[in-house]
């Protein structure tokens, strides 16, 4: 498969040692993963062609089949744009100002929508391309609004269409290894009792762009915004979108639901708007508890700074006998670092078995302390690298397998689908809340579920 490299010599060793040892593990990835058949064409029309519009048209259009027949954004320069870049990669499209006379005249041609615009329109355009009869693979935040992401799996319910939310982590071949098998499966970590995310991004100021790029007040208007600061920055007001928190937030903490298969019980935030006087907050720290299946109580923290990358992007899952680190960039984590202490069994037998490669630092011979300081090490620093790496675009795993539902007609198959989806809004858009209100939300099971 294409999307994974493995180090050689692990790979054949591994091959057979996970055959051998764990039957249910995949070296060669999940089946859910792979795409349908080539000669089946899937024709697509595009809703939000600007910064991910043109990253999910771009990396769908390396899967076989896939034929891209339609683009619909308010923003001429981007109808422009997207009619340029499709025609130069040999997909001839049509484009549309306006969602709804797109789907009236194209409607014998499209099988699916891909809908990548700001948050607050996602409900609105996926819930109308399904009661048209379309399949839709919409991005996250599902919507800055609750209420919303209810009507999303509502209209996915009420119609029965394929309907895939773009957290695309949950069909990355690294992050299913180490989730799926080395946490879930393998039990490498033992009892992961905590976990941690962030995403910190430097200082930036609002985006513009040329005057002669503007759109007319009167058509944005027309679209609900209200001057092109806020159509162009749209994730920072409250209309549009939910600020940093929910819009790389979301990414990270669906993560702590997939780790423990579970909803936290509570959330409780600080944040503000400290630093650049808009409308969302700049800043945003969450510490999430959540009660597993078996009445355990495991805690979270994430976080997000705008004014700082310190450290970029990464998740942590801290267990009583390793932790994993993994990013979405590799080289910022992909790997698992053991616990060196006594009773911590032995990794060389998950690094025969393929789940992980073998470790690049040696273990400590010794470790040492004094009552003072806290010097004792684990020398496992660098850790046991994970064997798989994506080679393809972050998002196409994701989209392979929307496609690949929408082929064989099996919702069954998604990796994220739309009630999936909305348990981690509930939890993302609540740090929001708590900020606000400054106290602690706490959930009810309930609350998790339309
Ligand atoms: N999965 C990811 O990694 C990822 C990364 C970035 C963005 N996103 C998500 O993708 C979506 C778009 O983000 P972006 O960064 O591309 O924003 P963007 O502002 O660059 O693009 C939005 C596009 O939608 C168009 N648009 C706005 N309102 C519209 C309407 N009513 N009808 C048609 N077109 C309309 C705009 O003209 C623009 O071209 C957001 O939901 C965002 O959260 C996901």
């Amino acid at each position: 498969m294409e999307s994974m490299k493995f180090n050689r010599r692990q790979f054949v060793k591994g091959t057979a040692a996970a055959a051998a040892i764990l039957p249910s593990f995949n070296i060669l990835g999940d089946e859910k993963n792979t795409i349908g058949p080539k000669d089946d064409q899937v024709n697509v029309a595009v809703i939000g062609y600007g910064a991910e519009g043109e990253i999910l048209t771009d990396a769908a259009m390396k899967i076989p089949g896939v034929r891209f027949k339609a683009v619909c954004d308010i923003w001429e320069y981007r109808r422009k744009m997207a009619r340029g870049r499709l025609r130069s990669l040999g997909h001839e499209i049509n484009v549309y100002e306006d969602y709804r006379e797109m789907l009236d005249k194209e409607d014998k041609n499209i099988d699916c929508v891909i809908i990548a615009t700001p948050d607050w329109m996602h409900a609105e355009h996926s819930v109308y391309c399904m009661e048209k009869g379309k399949h839709v693979y919409c991005e996250k935040e599902m919507s800055n609004r609750l209420e919303k992401a209810k009507e999303m799996v509502l209209g996915q319910r009420r119609t029965g269409k394929i309907f895939q939310i773009g957290h695309q982590r949950r069909s990355n071949p690294r992050y299913m290894h180490a989730i799926n098998r080395v946490i879930r499966e393998a039990n490498m970590l033992g009892r992961v009792t905590h976990a941690y995310g962030q995403w910190n991004r430097s200082v930036a100021p609002f985006l513009t762009v040329r005057d002669r790029l503007n759109i007319p007040t009167e058509t944005l208007q027309k679209y609900g915004y209200e001057n092109m600061v806020q159509f162009l920055n749209w994730r920072w007001f409250d209309k549009y979108g939910g600020g940093p928190m929910v819009d790389l937030g979301s990414h990270q903490i669906d993560l702590f639901f997939w780790v423990w298969d579970c909803a936290p019980i509570s959330v409780t935030a600080v944040g503000g708007n400290d630093y650049y006087n808009r409308q969302m907050n700049d800043n945003v720290m969450a510490i999430y508890e959540f009660k597993t299946k078996q009445g355990v109580i495991n805690r979270a923290y994430y976080q997000v700074l705008t004014t700082s990358s310190r450290g970029g992007f990464y998740e942590q899952f801290m267990g009583e006998n390793g932790s994993l680190t993994i990013s979405e960039i590799a080289a910022r984590g992909n790997a698992v670092q053991r616990e060196v202490r006594d009773g911590v069994p032995n990794w060389d037998v998950f690094a025969k078995q393929g789940l992980v490669l073998p470790v690049k630092k040696p273990v400590a011979a010794a470790v040492t302390s004094n009552a003072a300081i806290d010097v004792r090490v684990t020398a496992e620093a660098d850790g046991w690298p994970l064997p798989v790496d994506l080679l393809k675009p972050a998002h196409m795993p994701h989209l392979e397998n929307f496609f690949l539902a929408v082929r064989r007609n099996k919702p069954e198959l998604l990796t994220c689908p739309a009630n999936l989806a909305y348990e981690s809004a509930v939890a993302v858009l609540a740090a929001n809340r708590s900020v606000a209100e400054g106290k602690t939300i706490h959930f009810k099971p309930e609350d998790f579920h339309v």
